[in-house]
C-alpha cells in the first residue's frame, strides 16, 4: 500500500508532537468523488444514499451532503439524530434494519421520513398502529430474503434462514397482510444480498431476481406497483490489492440493460453505499510500541487493537499496510526488530482475538514506527470494541474535505 503524502505528513506532525501515536485519518475527498462518479454514470431513477454505519463521522456525513447523495440510509434513532444534526432533512432519510423500537417506528412516521423498509409483520403492525394514532400514513418498503447467495461475498444478507426481511417463499402469505394495513402504502422491495462484493455480474443477478420479483408480485397483486425497488449496499473493496476493484461503470451499464429489458424506466432505484463510499477516505495509524519473537515469528504490539480497528479481526482478512518509519534510538542492545519478514500484528488488549493482521510481509520495522491500515475509512472505530479495556479513544483527525 502507498501512504498517500498527505496523510504521511499529518503522521509525522503528529509524532513530532510527541506522545504515543494511536488515531484516525480522514481525507473524504475520495468519498465525494466517488459520489459525483456514481450520479453521473448510474442510470435515471437511480438514487445513492449514504449507509452511514460505514462511518457517522460529521466529516462523512457532510461529505455525503455536499457531495450530492440523496441522502443517508439509517438502522437507528441514534444514526438518525446525528443525519439530521448534519444537515439532512427527515424526508432524505431510509429507515431500514432489524428490531427496530416503537421509539424509534414513533419518530420516523412524525417526522415524515422517505421510507421505513418494515422487517417482519409484526413491525408492519406496530407501524400501522403509530400511523393511526398519529393520523399519517408512511411509506413503506419490504426487504426479503431473497432465495440467493453470492457465495464470495465478505457478509451475507440474503439465502438460507437469515434476520433480515421476510423470506421471499413467504410473501404470498405476508404482502397481502401488509397491502390490508390502512395506514401503510407499499412502496416496492428492498433485497440486498451482501455485502463487500467485487463481482459486478453476482451484484446484477442480484438486480435481475429483484426485478423478477417484482414482476411477479404487480402480475398477482392487481394495481400494486413496485416502484421503488433498493438494491441495498454491497458494493466492495480491494482490501486484498489484487488489482480487481469494483467496477461501477459496468454495473451501472448493466443496470441500464436490465432496466430496459425489464421496461422499467420510470421507476426509483435506491442504493445504499457504505463500504464503497467511505473505506479510501480513512486511515488507522498506530504506534509499535513492542516487537517480540515468539517461536520463530515476530510478534508486533500496536497502541491499538480490537478496541479501535476490530474489522480485520471480525472479517478474518488483512486490510492492506504499510510502515511510516521514525527512526527512534533502541532502548537496549539486541532490541527485536522486523526486517523482510512475515509478521503479526497485534493490539494491547489481554485476548488472542485481538489480531490487526497476521502473516504481513514487511520490509522493515522498529518500535516507535507507525504501523498504517488502509481502507480504514469504513467500518473502522464504529465497529470496534472500543470499552474492552477501558483504553482511551483514538483521536479521529480530518486533513481533507
Ligand atoms: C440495510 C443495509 N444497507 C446498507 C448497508 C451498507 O452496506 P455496504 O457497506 O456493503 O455498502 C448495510 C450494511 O450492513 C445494511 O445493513
Amino acid at each position: 500500500m502507498k501512504i498517500p503524502s498527505q496523510v504521511e505528513h499529518c503522521i509525522r506532525e503528529l509524532a513530532a508532537g510527541g506522545g504515543t501515536l494511536n488515531c484516525y485519518i480522514y481525507d473524504t475527498r475520495p468519498m465525494r468523488g466517488k459520489i459525483a462518479h456514481l450520479a453521473a454514470i448510474m442510470p435515471e431513477g437511480v438514487e445513492i444514499f449514504y449507509a452511514m454505519k460505514a462511518n457517522p463521522h460529521p466529516a462523512f456525513l457532510k461529505a455525503a451532503l455536499e457531495g450530492g447523495a440523496r441522502g443517508i440510509e439509517i438502522a437507528s434513532l441514534g444514526e438518525a439524530e446525528k443525519a439530521v444534526a448534519a444537515g439532512f432533512a427527515p424526508d432524505q432519510l431510509i429507515y431500514t434494519g432489524p428490531g427496530k423500537s416503537m421509539e424509534e417506528l414513533h419518530w420516523g412516521v412524525e417526522q415524515g421520513i422517505r421510507t421505513i423498509h418494515i422487517e417482519s409483520l409484526l413491525e408492519a403492525h406496530r407501524l400501522d398502529a403509530i400511523c393511526a394514532e398519529l393520523g399519517k400514513t408512511q411509506a413503506a418498503l419490504l426487504p426479503t430474503n431473497a432465495d440467493f447467495d453470492i457465495h464470495e461475498a465478505q457478509t451475507k444478507f440474503s439465502g438460507g434462514s437469515k434476520k433480515f426481511g421476510v423470506d421471499e417463499e413467504k410473501l404470498g402469505d405476508v404482502l397481502p397482510q401488509i397491502l390490508a394495513l390502512p395506514c401503510l402504502r407499499f412502496r416496492g422491495l428492498h433485497v440486498y444480498a451482501a455485502s463487500g462484493v467485487l463481482n459486478v455480474v453476482d451484484l446484477l443477478k442480484n438486480c435481475e431476481l429483484v426485478f423478477d420479483m417484482a414482476r411477479r408480485i404487480e402480475r398477482d397483486y392487481q394495481g400494486v406497483v413496485c416502484d421503488i425497488i433498493d438494491f441495498g449496499g454491497g458494493f466492495g473493496v480491494d482490501y486484498l490489492e489484487t488489482g480487481h476493484d469494483f467496477d461501477p461503470d459496468a454495473y451501472a451499464a448493466g443496470l441500464q440493460k436490465l432496466i430496459d429489458r425489464y421496461g422499467f424506466a420510470g421507476r426509483t432505484f435506491f442504493l445504499e453505499l457504505g463500504r464503497y463510499l467511505a473505506a479510501d477516505s480513512g486511515w488507522f495509524c498506530t504506534e509499535i510500541i513492542d516487537i517480540k519473537e515468539s517461536r520463530g515469528k515476530k510478534q508486533v504490539i500496536c497502541a491499538g487493537g480490537i478496541n479501535h480497528f476490530r474489522r480485520p479481526a471480525a472479517l478474518a482478512i488483512n486490510h492492506p499496510m504499510a510502515i511510516v518509519r521514525m527512526h527512534r534510538p533502541s532502548w537496549f542492545d539486541g532490541q527485536e526488530k522486523v526486517r523482510d519478514e512475515a509478521v503479526y500484528f497485534g493490539g494491547p488488549l489481554c485476548t488472542g482475538a485481538d489480531k490487526l493482521a497476521n502473516n504481513v510481509l514487511v520490509k522493515a520495522a522498529d518500535v516507535g514506527d507507525i504501523a498504517v491500515f488502509g481502507y480504514a475509512g469504513a467500518y473502522g472505530l464504529t465497529m470496534s470494541n472500543m470499552e474492552f479495556l477501558s483504553h482511551g479513544r483514538p483521536e479521529e483527525i480530518v486533513i481533507g474535505e
